[in-house]
């Protein structure tokens, strides 16, 4: 194992995980939205929703959990609502087609609501929000996820670290996206810093078994996820619990993390031009970060950010010199690649 980070350009990990996903038997299509995917992910700086995924994602279709060639299918479509069965194919693949499916309803009804159950892991909620704000809609998805995190007052994992997301077209200032883990941080944080040696991790990030909150990584992974904010994150958990799981008819999540995983997602567009012009709307946008951003600091702070600024910083500087990835998900990444014939490419350090 490398003792430090490597760093690899965009373009390098894109062809490296798309030919280690091809290597597996995923069709060309779905490799290269797989890829992109992950890479947009570390790209953002958000790098556990990154590569580090990969070795998961493969280990699960070389065992035959996930079906690579199942596309899912239309259960219902009434007025703006689809409800959808992703059939155990890939997150990604499910999540593309609800996606564009909650776009095309939302230009002809104004709203367009998809709620999947039965798909797998789709990365980083963002990077299905920001299709439909790229289509001048706001775009709004969530999803349910494996029972690491106890609710409040609570020491067993009743509910995933269940993420909210919302992406909001913007005019001159580039798009607001919020795109949280209902915990403090997502469970990736905390395996990032396991495999990756880091023995200590930030307060408020995890509990022991008994719901006592640690700093420990080793106690954090047998432990429990803290709910983000006390019983808010418990509450806001559930929202995406009931608007993915329960109304899509899927497994919750105390069902999930067997094989296949069986999670439930949901994607809400909503097309800006009902209400507003949809320039109009992208300025009223703008105006309303610029009241944000124009906040004075306070002290120790130089400025005052919006959701979505740390990440287009972080994807601003990595595309120009590359990505740095941590020593462990490296090492991971090129025992895939030995194992599958898949030859890793250079790092530029
Ligand atoms: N697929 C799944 O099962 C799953 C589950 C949980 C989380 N996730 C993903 O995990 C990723 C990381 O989640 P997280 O909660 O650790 O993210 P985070 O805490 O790093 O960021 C959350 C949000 O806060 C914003 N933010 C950060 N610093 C800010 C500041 N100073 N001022 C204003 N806004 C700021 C970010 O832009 C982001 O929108 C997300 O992409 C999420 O979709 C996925």
């Amino acid at each position: 194992m490398p003792d430090s980070e490597v760093l690899v350009s965009a373009e390098d990990l894109m062809l490296f995980a798309t030919r280690l996903l091809d290597a597996v038997g995923v069709p060309p299509a779905k490799s290269q939205l797989v890829a992109e995917s992950l890479v947009a992910s570390n790209l953002r700086g958000v790098d556990s929703h990154g590569l580090q995924l990969l070795p998961y994602y493969l280990e699960q279709i070389e065992f035959g959990d996930m079906d690579v060639h199942a596309d899912g299918r239309v259960i219902s479509e009434s007025g703006s609502c689809l409800h959808y069965d992703g059939q155990n194919g890939i997150g990604q693949a499910i999540a593309e087609t609800c996606c564009e499916h909650a776009v095309r309803i939302a230009a002809v009804s104004g709203m367009g609501m998809v709620a999947a159950r039965e798909s797998n892991h789709f990365g980083a909620a963002a990077f299905w929000a920001q299709k439909m704000s790229d289509a001048g809609q706001i775009g709004i998805v969530m999803c349910n996820a494996s029972p690491l995190v106890p609710p409040w007052q609570g020491r067993e994992g009743r509910l995933g670290t269940n993420p909210i997301c919302m992406a909001v077209p913007g005019g001159e200032e580039r798009p607001w996206l919020l795109d949280m883990a209902t915990t403090t941080v997502a469970a990736g944080r905390i395996f990032k810093a396991n495999i990756n040696g880091q023995p200590q991790i930030p307060p408020n990030w995890a509990m022991d078994s008994e719901g006592v909150p640690t700093t420990d990584t080793q106690t954090a992974l047998k432990g429990l996820l803290m709910p983000l904010g006390g019983y808010k994150g418990s509450g806001l958990a559930m929202m995406a619990e009931i608007l993915c799981a329960v109304l899509g008819g899927g497994a919750m999540s105390t069902e999930l993390g067997g094989k296949p995983v069986r999670v439930s997602q949901m994607f809400l567009a909503i097309d800006v031009g009902c209400f507003l012009p949809l320039d109009e709307f992208r300025a009223r946008m703008d105006r309303l970060i610029r009241i944000m951003k124009t906040t004075p600091p306070a002290r120790g702070y130089s400025e005052v950010l919006v959701a979505g600024d740390p990440e287009w910083r972080m994807e601003h500087e990595r595309r120009k010199n590359g990505i740095p990835i941590g020593p462990g998900t490296w090492k991971a990444l090129c025992e895939a690649g030995d194992k599958l014939g898949v030859a890793a490419p250079a790092a530029k350090r």
